[in-house]
């Protein structure tokens, strides 16, 4: 039996144990995925202390993705750009390979959804942690644009230019924010505290989408007012479970199918 486990404080209502064990389900694998409270202050240990108990790979979740990143062996161009590893793999020499897998799951799910990134119009709300995660493989799959608007205006203009080489991407405040796009995500915590950001109401294009990276039970307040002015929502539990499953293909090889244990997951909300 394979050992894998995701890393959090705090970690119990994490979702990773019930995915992964649907994928092993649905792959026949026999793995052994947990819940593990990594103390604040020491992670490195943590990791250590599961590899050393027969750990192969890991998840990481907050707060430990910046701690993660810095153990790493060796990192994935994605994650050295994001500053940040949701992923650990333990290779064959012992050393410790660190991902973010994030941005797949986004693209992936907007895919699955039927939303064409190819030449559309992006607005990112937020600079933080979350959207950095993601940037690249949004760059990677070809936007006319991508503006990223946080409240923090000098946040977003700084991710900006860290990530200019990779596309036409440009940053600043929600009040730079006009025209029309295509797609607008929310890479924003304001969901969680009930909050909207301050946003002009005509951004929606024709046919646009709204997502939110949060989830629930209920939709956000951002996508209740997403549609409200016209656009399609989409929430982020497809890009919790396609991370997911880039993960388990890093560690295992095989690609589990998402769709199933998406259907599971949101009957379960
Ligand atoms: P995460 O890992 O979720 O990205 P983070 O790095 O702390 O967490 O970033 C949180 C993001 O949500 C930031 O962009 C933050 O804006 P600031 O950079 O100005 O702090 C944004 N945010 C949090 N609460 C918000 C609110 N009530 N309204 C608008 N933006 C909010």
């Amino acid at each position: 039996t394979d050992r894998y486990c995701v890393f959090g404080n705090p970690v119990t209502h994490s979702k990773s144990p019930a995915i992964h064990a649907a994928f092993a389900a649905e792959l026949g694998d026999d793995i052994d995925y947990t819940a593990i409270e990594a103390p604040l202050e020491d992670f490195a240990g943590a990791w250590q202390r599961f590899i050393a108990e027969g750990g192969r790979g890991a998840n990481v979740t907050v707060p430990f993705k910046e701690q993660a990143y810095r153990l790493c062996d060796s990192l994935s161009e994605r994650a050295r750009r994001a500053g940040a590893v949701n992923t650990l793999v333990l290779g064959d020499e012992g050393l410790t390979h660190g991902d973010t897998t994030d941005g797949v799951g986004l693209v992936g799910d907007l895919t699955n959804h039927g939303v064409t990134l190819a030449g559309a119009r992006v607005l990112v709300l937020g600079a933080g942690g979350a959207v950095r995660g993601v940037l690249e493989p949004l760059l990677a799959a070809g936007p006319a644009s991508v503006l990223v608007a946080n409240r923090t205006a000098e946040k977003a203009a700084a991710l900006a230019t860290d990530f200019q080489d990779l596309g036409v991407i440009s940053g600043g405040g929600f009040a730079d924010v006009d025209g029309q796009y295509d797609l607008v995500i929310n890479g924003t915590s304001a969901s969680l505290a009930g909050d909207l950001p301050p946003l002009p109401d005509d951004l929606f294009a024709e046919g646009a989408t709204a997502y939110d990276m949060m989830y629930g039970a209920e939709p956000t307040v951002f996508l209740r007012w997403a549609t409200a002015r016209g656009a399609r929502p989409i929430d982020g539990l497809g890009m919790l479970v396609g991370q997911a499953a880039e993960s388990y293909r890093q560690w295992r090889g095989m690609r589990p199918d998402t769709a199933p244990v998406l259907a599971e997951l949101r009957r379960g909300l």
